[in-house]
């Protein structure tokens, strides 16, 4: 196999980062993947620095053995503890994923933006580093998703703790008047139909799985790595804890192959 039929590689503390492999899948469809979950070991969000930084290691180094031409930090969590310790150490390119919350600092017009994503993201050097990047006149308003993986983790996306989750979340956002909410987790794009539901249609609500598969397009084009083969491709997902939920996410794709594997 030469260079451009390696697949591309992707991982996630669980199955949140299907929502980035589908973006991938859409723009990229003759691309061979990868996609790691590792359930066992979610969510990631609570853990120490040290912690995501060690199973972003694991993940990257199980990635690399598969054959992976490139590799996609598809968890905003282990993007922004782990990215620069995985680009410093490992001769592979590597695309994250970040909270859009400068875009969403650009377009608002209450001057007020929310976001949503874990312990983890929020309290990162990275994140801090965006946010104080920002105009003054920008407020953030921000909120720890806390529970929120664990019962996608568990196929309780809708379900009414779900439901009572996500307005004790987002009800105090709208009373600050946030007009912009940005999806900082990859998991929380499933939620998206019962977020808005809950703001109301004039809320704009973000993410940045488009954005992170446009510069998976681009990277690949600059290294000449864009796999030209016209053979149908393989879809491979690896999960270390049971498959149904996951299963289930992916039932509209019914070329992949989801594969248990205790690691
Ligand atoms: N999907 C993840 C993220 O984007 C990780 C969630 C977690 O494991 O806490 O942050």
């Amino acid at each position: 196999m030469n260079m451009k039929q390696q697949p591309i590689g992707i991982f996630d503390s669980g199955i949140g980062g299907t929502s980035i492999w589908k973006e991938i899948h859409q723009l990229l469809p003759n691309e061979n993947t990868i996609y790691l979950s590792d359930n066992k070991n979610a969510p990631y969000g609570q853990k120490s620095t040290q912690e995501i930084v060690d199973l972003s290691v694991k993940n990257t180094e199980f990635l690399i053995d598969k054959g992976a031409k490139i590799i996609v930090v598809a968890c905003n969590t282990a993007t922004t503890n782990a990215i620069q310790y995985l680009r410093n150490n490992y001769n592979i390119p590597f695309i994250g994923i970040e909270p859009a919350i400068r875009p969403a600092s650009l377009k608002t017009k209450t001057g007020t933006v929310g976001i949503l994503a874990t312990k983890g993201t929020l309290n990162s050097a990275l994140f801090e580093k965006t946010t104080s990047s920002l105009s003054d006149e920008i407020t953030i308003i921000e909120q720890v998703g806390e529970g929120l993986v664990e019962l996608i983790e568990n196929g309780k996306i809708y379900s009414d703790e779900m439901t009572s989750l996500l307005k004790k979340y987002i009800d105090p956002m709208l009373e600050k008047k946030c007009d912009y909410i940005v999806l900082g987790c990859t998991h929380y794009p499933y939620l998206l139909p019962q977020i808005q539901e809950i703001t109301g249609p004039d809320v704009q609500i973000i993410d940045s799985g488009e954005a992170v598969a446009k510069q998976v397009k681009n990277i690949l084009s600059q290294q000449n790595l864009i796999n030209e083969s016209t053979a149908a491709p393989s879809n491979v997902f690896y999960i270390n804890k049971e498959k149904a939920v996951l299963e289930n996410m992916l039932k509209d794709y019914n070329q992949s192959k989801i594969d248990y594997l205790d690691f």
